[in-house]
């Protein structure tokens, strides 16, 4: 039967046992530091495309968005950076006639693409009338939005008029129309934080040549 001092002896022995092991884990073994491995290279991809009617071309890393490729690479900083997740629609660029949200798409996809942002579709002296209609109708406040905002608006009259169907109407064969609803369904991906969303719908519809 074990007694109270075995028990201290033993008590003792798992003490000493156990400062031996942590003084064995940190001795550091002699000999020569081993020099640290250099990560590999991140691998990089050539691409050409067209950025509202200029001849492009990039180096890139191929994990490169599209948005990271057109703002830190072109200094086309119009394209703006709101969720890098494809859920606010403030880095929408038109491309090959199409919107796309230019955070979920990789640069080195759109070799031989016809790019077009903000600045392609007009200048503060020369402004595309989508632009204009935005300023007149006040289609927006703080502005982080607005350049997505007029590249989607541009892009979603012109798929009205080619007859792309949205979920407005039940009878997706029937021709869609530009009514305020299927303006606010097809630009339901753009969202404005400062909730500017009349004043949108109104400029596109001025620009439609529809009441809003
Ligand atoms: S930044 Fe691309 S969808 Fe928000
Ligand atoms: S104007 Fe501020 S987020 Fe739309």
């Amino acid at each position: 039967m074990q007694t109270p001092g075995d028990f201290d002896i033993s008590r003792r022995g798992v003490m000493a046992g156990g400062a031996a092991t942590v003084a064995a884990a940190t001795i550091v073994p002699a000999g020569p530091a081993t020099a640290q491995a250099k990560p590999p290279a991140p691998p990089t991809g050539k691409v050409a495309f067209t950025v509202n009617g200029t001849a492009r071309e990039l180096e890139l890393d191929t994990r490169v968005s599209l948005l990271d490729a057109l703002r830190e690479h072109l200094h086309l900083t119009g394209t703006k950076k709101g969720c890098d997740h494809g859920q606010c629609g403030a880095c929408t660029v038109i491309v090959d006639g199409r919107r796309i949200n230019s955070c979920l798409t990789l640069a080195v996809m759109h070799d031989g693409d016809e790019i077009v942002t903000i600045e392609g579709l007009g200048t503060p002296d020369k402004m595309h009338a989508m632009q204009e209609a935005f300023v007149v109708h006040d289609g927006y406040q703080c502005g982080y939005c607005t350049p997505g905002q007029i590249c989607s608006a541009v892009a979603v009259l012109d798929e009205i008029k080619a007859g792309i169907p949205s979920h407005v109407t039940a009878d997706l064969t029937a021709a869609p129309q530009v009514t305020n609803m299927e303006i606010r369904e097809r630009m339901s991906g753009n969202i404005c934080r400062c909730g500017a969303y009349p004043n949108i719908v109104a400029a596109i519809s001025e620009v439609a040549g529809v009441k809003a």
